[in-house]
């Protein structure tokens, strides 16, 4: 299972990419805008730091506009992949964009129908949001086991990167169905890693070695 992380901050990204744990980057606007850098001099930065996919989003509503920026944007690094939004122009772009081996990942996705037709234009990866389900009452979880279940069906290439990551718990439901990636927020990182018997556990053995005499 792959790890990317949600962010485009690029403190955040060089201390995970520290732990050792990071495959990949996802970007959006939203996440882009927080950081208050110029775009192309913030995604070559990411692009530079990271070996791994780097998802940045096209903008465009129409297929022609959202097929320019992609090329512009893949010239960036050889990890570009361009996020699409799951709209009938957007089908359109990632089916072209597909033919000229531009990878693409396939955004805002909140159905099976929808992650099958991304899956039949090519799309490089499927991005389900299950944390925006989850907050209408609806199971995102639900929504992941399904597409894993239809790519695997029909052998589909496509991978399916959970997105919209709340809380450890959606990570290991993730894991558990065979989801390929999970894209996760920093702070969600950090809380993979904690446990308070660890804590405690390391706080007991320091004060027992403490105790050892030593030369
Ligand atoms: O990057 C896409 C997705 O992970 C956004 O998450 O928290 O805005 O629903 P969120």
């Amino acid at each position: 299972m792959k790890f990317f992380i949600d962010t485009a901050n690029l403190g955040e990204i060089r201390e995970a990419l520290e732990m050792g744990v990071v495959d990949g980057v996802t970007t959006n606007p939203t996440l882009i805008s927080k950081e208050g850098m110029e775009f192309r001099a913030l995604v070559t930065e990411i692009c530079r730091l990271v070996d791994g996919p780097v998802s940045l989003e096209a903008t465009s509503l129409e297929a022609e506009g959202m097929i320019k920026e992609a090329r512009e944007l893949a010239k960036i690094g050889d990890n570009v992949v361009i996020k699409i939004p799951m709209t009938e122009e957007g089908l359109k772009a990632v089916k072209r964009l597909s033919a000229e081996e531009i990878s693409t990942n396939m955004t805002l996705v909140f159905s099976p129908s929808q992650a099958l037709l991304a899956a039949k234009v090519g799309a490089s990866y499927i991005s389900p949001f299950v944390g925006r389900l989850d907050d209408i009452s609806t199971g995102g979880m639900e929504l992941v086991e399904q597409i894993v279940t239809i790519l695997e069906n029909y052998d589909f290439p496509t991978q399916v990167i959970v997105a919209s990551i709340r809380h450890p718990l959606h990570v290991v439901e993730a894991a558990l169905m065979g989801a390929d990636i999970a894209t996760i927020p920093f702070k969600v990182l950090k809380q993979l890693v904690k446990h308070p018997l660890t804590d405690i556990g390391v706080q007991r053995f320091l004060e027992d070695w403490a105790k050892v005499p030593k030369k």
